[in-house]
């Protein structure tokens, strides 16, 4: 799984202004904690920098996602923080039926260059609201609410409000998707908590609900995409033709959904067979399958956060 590919002819399509470079490695340092995530909105390219060197990241993160959920069939998609919309190209290839979708973003820059790029592409008949999710905007519930990449934005102290509001507003399932570092964590594990409080089932990647296993031992439950750089992220960013996304995420639903055990290191295959680690209900187990067993055939083909 990788970048939509609609929204990688989209994005490719954009003339790339002067000085991208700069503005890819100002908005990169922020991302890393150099600065004020704040900063981001008052930098005139921080746009395009946001379009050519984090959306088709944090799309195929989303993307990847949607291909490992179990069947959810949502006729309508609300979308929280929604930047320039990773989310709707992702699940336009995964839902090209979805009926309604609306978008919630708070930064008029960003919603509208987000309704923009989606005018020639999927859905271009979604509400866009700017609005911002600590005031949640009237809006009625949806079968599928998605925030991606944007609940760490909060300041924690708000994080519970949101979550809530996000959940009352899901009619079927609530899916988080964060960066795959210790700030995204953070986010899904509390919604992993707070949410089963609620009456909220964790459908997936958990295998069960009960304290992160490895959250337990102080580490946390990342997964990534391998995505192709597009040419004009390659001159603005340097020469290597891919990326690793790293993300983390969840997957809260209404009624029950059975739950599977998890591969949550990447496979290792040597001498002696395939290495892996897998989450299952009774915590983390180091998986060994050597090659004359039974599951051999199933083992050697798996990949980090396949369900096994
Ligand atoms: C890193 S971007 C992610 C955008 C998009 N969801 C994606 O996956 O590419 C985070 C977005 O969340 C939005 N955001 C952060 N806090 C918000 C809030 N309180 N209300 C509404 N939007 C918010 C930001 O404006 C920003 O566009």
């Amino acid at each position: 799984m990788t970048t939509p590919s609609a929204l990688s002819q989209a994005l490719a399509a954009l003339d790339p202004p002067a000085g991208l470079a700069a503005a890819v490695e100002r908005l990169t340092g922020r991302y890393h904690g150099i600065g004020d995530m704040a900063e981001v909105f008052r930098d005139p390219l921080a746009i395009p920098a946001y379009l050519h060197a984090r959306m088709p990241a944090t799309a195929a993160a989303v993307a990847a996602v949607l291909q490992q959920l179990p069947p959810l069939g949502p006729q309508s998609l609300l979308d929280l923080g929604s930047g320039c919309g990773a989310v709707l190209w992702a699940a336009a290839e995964r839902w090209p039926g979805l009926t309604t979708v609306t978008a919630i973003e708070r930064s008029a820059a960003f919603a509208a260059a987000g309704k923009a790029l989606l005018a020639d592409g999927p859905f271009p008949t979604t509400r866009w609201i700017q609005g911002d999710l600590r005031r949640m905007p009237e809006v009625a519930p949806h079968d599928l609410v998605t925030a991606s990449y944007a609940l760490n934005e909060l300041d924690p102290s708000d994080l519970d409000g949101v979550l809530t509001t996000a959940w009352n507003h899901a009619g079927k399932a609530l899916l988080l998707i964060e960066p795959g570092m210790p700030r995204g964590f953070a986010v899904i594990e509390r919604a992993r908590t707070l949410l089963p409080t609620l009456g909220g089932h964790l459908a997936a990647p958990c295998p069960g609900a009960g304290p992160c296993p490895k959250a337990a031992v102080g580490d946390f439950c990342r997964f990534a995409v391998r995505l192709a750089r597009s040419r004009t992220h390659r001159q603005a960013k340097g020469t290597r033709g891919f990326e690793d996304e790293p993300y983390s995420w969840i997957l809260v639903t209404r009624t029950p959904v059975e739950n599977r055990r998890r591969v949550v290191t990447p496979p290792e295959v040597r001498g002696d067979g395939v290495h892996f680690q897998v989450c299952t209900t009774d915590g983390l187990t180091e998986m060994l399958v050597r090659r004359r067993d039974d599951a051999w055939t199933q083992a050697k083909k798996l990949e980090w956060g396949d369900a096994f």
